[in-house]
């Protein structure tokens, strides 16, 4: 019998509440901040519910961020890793409002849907980007990438997909099942130098959303001040690509290796490619950027209730 986790004696003591759908709870809330967003009202409720952990300078090193992995982040930085916007990019007032609403899955970085109302969630938003100069240096929003629909996922699809994330080396940190654990995995700083994990793919949830779009998002922007980085232009591959033979080879089978090579040998040369007109390009690369989101999406744990509430999904780092 395992032992009840977190999860479990925090809904004993009462709290179960995220059990039942938040969504409709938390959207109402968000719909009604009646004000202007202040920085000023803003700065009493960061006091009351962030500076513990993000720091009372905003810098992430409050009383509470020692023992945390991952840290709080530091505000100052303006480093943010949950964005619509490209990399290197800001978030926006939107960005930032679902990452406090809804808080970072698998962290301590909490939900402040029942918490906050969405005023005071909007105030601490603009007091929070004071503390980076980014933000004040921006003439407008950073824009927001645009994510088309996502088509059906496929059996053919999921494959080729494999044969994506084979091909631009996600193994070689993520592992070639996708539980995080690939040779590169070990040993990965973050910006602010403290270590850091690729996210253990097969987990119900990833940190910021892991439904097909999340993942179409993630992959093409990466996450800023982190080794994830965005693949956006990575998907006009040509078919005589080199591949790492001995990389592969320790991670996958050798008839992984060969559909690998023969999906390889299937697609069109680098100089093909490239010399497609932009509406077969398009094509080409999106097929393939969806193939490897709905292969990520393959990976994910389809977790029943009772499986979820005796699992432990709070990372701890050694
Ligand atoms: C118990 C500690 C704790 C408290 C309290 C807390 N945070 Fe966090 N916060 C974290 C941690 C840990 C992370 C880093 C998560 C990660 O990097 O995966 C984080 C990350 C964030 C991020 C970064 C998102 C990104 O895109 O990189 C924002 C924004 C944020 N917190 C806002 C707030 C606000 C606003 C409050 C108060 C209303 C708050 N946090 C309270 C621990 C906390
Ligand atoms: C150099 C190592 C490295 C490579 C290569 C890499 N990743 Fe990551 N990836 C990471 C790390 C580290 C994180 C965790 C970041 C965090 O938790 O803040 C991550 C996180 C993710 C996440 C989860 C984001 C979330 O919200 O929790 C997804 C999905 C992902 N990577 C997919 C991919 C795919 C697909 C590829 C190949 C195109 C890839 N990664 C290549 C290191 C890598």
């Amino acid at each position: 019998m395992q032992k009840p986790n977190s999860k479990l004696v925090s809904i004993l003591l009462g709290a179960a509440i995220p059990l039942l759908s938040t969504a409709g709870i938390a959207s109402a809330m968000e719909a009604s901040a009646p004000f202007a967003a202040s920085a000023i009202r803003g700065q009493t409720v960061y006091q009351k519910a962030c500076a513990a952990c993000h720091g009372e300078t905003g810098n992430g090193n409050g009383q509470g961020a020692k023992p945390l992995n991952p840290k709080p982040r530091d505000f100052t930085a303006g480093l943010y890793k949950f964005r619509s916007t490209g990399l290197g990019e800001l978030p926006t007032d939107a960005d930032l409002m679902k990452t406090i609403t809804n808080g970072v899955y698998g962290t301590q970085m909490p939900s402040f849907a029942h918490t906050l109302t969405a005023q005071e969630r909007t105030d601490v938003i603009a007091y929070i980007k004071k503390f980076s100069p980014d933000f004040d240096a921006q003439e407008e929003p950073a824009a927001v990438i645009e994510i088309p629909e996502a088509p059906a996922s496929t059996p053919e699809f999921v494959a080729e997909g494999k044969n994506v994330f084979m091909t631009l080396d996600c193994y070689t940190c993520h592992g070639p099942q996708g539980k995080g654990n690939g040779n590169a995995s070990k040993g990965l700083k973050d910006a602010a130098g403290n270590p850091i994990k690729p996210q253990n793919l097969t987990r119900t949830q990833y940190k910021s959303g892991s439904d097909p779009q999340s993942i179409y998002r993630i992959i093409h922007s990466g996450l800023n001040g982190t080794p994830m980085s965005a693949f956006a232009g990575a998907f006009l591959f040509g078919g005589d690509k080199e591949i790492s033979a001995d990389a592969l080879a320790g991670s996958y089978s050798k008839s992984e290796i060969e559909t690998l090579k023969a999906y390889l040998a299937s697609q069109p040369s680098l100089e093909k490619a490239q010399a497609l007109d932009d509406e077969a390009k398009t094509e080409l690369t999106q097929r393939r950027k969806w193939a490897l989101v709905h292969y990520v999406h393959s990976l994910q744990k389809k977790a029943g209730i009772v499986q979820w509430l005796f699992t432990e999904d709070t990372e701890v780092t050694k």
